[in-house]
């Protein structure tokens, strides 16, 4: 198993994240547990804001919260200096509650509802990525009744296919998201944004998928970005102030998975706006990305207790631990790939290929196929790096599994961020049908 961050085998041959054993982890907190790597975190944060700091270009690094988002992320974040893109109340919410500067946050989503948008105006944030036209009349419409002038960036979709997973690719013609260039939808919001006395248009946006590993999309974006403000600068006269290019940078799950380093994605772009830009005599705009994958991905791992192991000879072995698609979706949803290890047999060596399977009732709850571990028994613990992006964000409570707890580990020290749900909290919001407590 790759040992990202701090991640390192102590002297007891046990996995160690952030100075903590992680046996002493899932002893204490419990398992399924999430663990996070602050320092790799906090240094992930670093390296975008560095990369910027080289080429001269005014910037904004948003965390695209979805990736992972708690009130200690947020907090986390806004100690590093970014900024914050939400998608919905909830995560709006879990900034607010957090501390999380206002004007630093951008709301984005294809379907925010009045009272998401009214939140988010009373909270006074930095400005709304606007999805659609509906989005673009009402906004404008609340805004005019308000009194206020509101700061928006439009969404379009710049018609580039990301090499990615189709579930996942968001930058093509036929998405839900955006308006489209191609068909002239980009260039009318632009004119109905930079003409209203209500919005203050302060550019364009575009995400084209996740987990992508050239710069070539981003670069073939941008430009289509930039085409997109020449002729609207033509048109009508706009001048774009803020340029987004989104997110989407790729991380390592396993070693067919080759990440750039931050610094060669942002010197690939910048490099080309400004190409762009002085051609087409257009002043640079401030730059903004908001990775999300690849600020917290690698710094997370999930712990699970190994408990049943059903063997078919000659067929698979079965491995299953006390978690599954309910703290993981995304190899039942993506088909994801992840690598593993025995927390406390680190030095034991891997004799075995065993399939991982988590606890639901679905044959489709398999967390890795075919992954070489040493021999596993009962009460061992199994590490499952790279969850940290997109695990505890997408966990449920399928089969009623209550969430796993997550830490925060960083010089030695663990600190709960998330508390465990309890079988309490599971039913928490159940009510009886008073026709069914009439007929006891
Ligand atoms: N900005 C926008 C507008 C986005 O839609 C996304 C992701 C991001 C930024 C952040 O992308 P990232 O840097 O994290 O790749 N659940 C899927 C990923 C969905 C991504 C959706 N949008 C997964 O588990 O792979």
């Amino acid at each position: 198993m790759y040992l990202h961050g701090t991640s390192r085998i102590n002297e007891q041959g046990n996995l160690e994240i952030g100075g903590c054993d992680t046996t002493e982890l899932a002893a204490t907190y419990g398992t399924p547990l999430y663990v996070y790597d602050e320092a790799l975190i906090r240094s992930k944060c670093r390296a975008y804001v560095e990369a910027f700091r080289d080429t001269g270009f005014a910037f904004q690094v948003a965390y695209a919260s979805k990736a992972f988002c708690t009130m200690a992320m947020c907090k986390l974040v806004e100690e590093e200096g970014l900024s914050l893109d939400v998608v919905s109340g909830g995560e709006l919410l879990t900034a607010l509650q957090a501390g999380f500067p206002t004007e630093r946050i951008h709301f984005h989503g294809n379907n925010k509802s009045r009272e998401e948008i009214v939140m988010a105006l009373d909270a006074k944030i930095g400005c709304f990525v606007v999805d659609n036209f509906i989005e673009l009349f009402e906004l404008d419409e609340i805004a005019r009744e308000r009194g206020e002038q509101v700061s928006v960036l439009l969404r379009v979709t710049p018609g580039v296919e990301a090499h990615t997973h189709e579930y996942i690719s968001t930058g093509q013609v036929d998405s839900k998201f955006g308006f489209d260039v191609q068909t002239g939808q980009a260039l009318e919001a632009i004119r109905y944004a930079h003409e209203s006395q209500n919005l203050h248009l302060l550019g364009v946006h575009s995400h084209i998928g996740s987990q992508i590993f050239e710069v070539e999309g981003f670069v073939i974006a941008a430009k289509r970005l930039i085409d997109l403000l020449d002729e609207a600068k033509h048109a009508f006269g706009f001048v774009s102030t803020v340029l987004n290019v989104g997110g989407g940078f790729g991380i390592r799950y396993t070693d067919s998975d080759t990440p750039l380093e931050a610094a060669e994605y942002i010197k690939a772009i910048t490099t080309a706006v400004r190409e762009e830009m002085s051609k087409r005599n257009i002043p640079l705009p401030e730059l903004w990305i908001e990775p999300g994958r690849s600020i917290v991905g690698d710094a997370g791992t999930t712990l699970y207790r190994i408990g049943s192991q059903k063997n078919i000879p000659g067929v698979r072995k079965y491995v299953a631990v006390d978690g599954g698609m309910t703290d993981n979706l995304r190899p039942a949803l993506y088909q994801a790939v992840y690598e593993a290890a025995i927390a406390n047999k680190m030095n034991e060596t891997e004799n075995e290929v065993v399939s991982i399977a988590g606890k639901c009732c679905e044959s489709g709850d398999m967390l890795i196929w075919d992954v070489k571990l040493p021999q596993a028994s009962a009460g061992d613990i199994l590490a499952v790096p790279s969850t940290g992006a997109y695990g505890y964000a997408m966990s449920n409570n399928y089969n009623r599994i209550p969430r796993p707890a997550v830490v925060f580990v960083k010089d030695g020290e663990a600190e709960l961020v998330v508390k465990r749900e309890t079988y309490a909290d599971v039913v928490s919001h159940d009510l009886l049908p008073k026709r069914a407590q009439l007929q006891r």
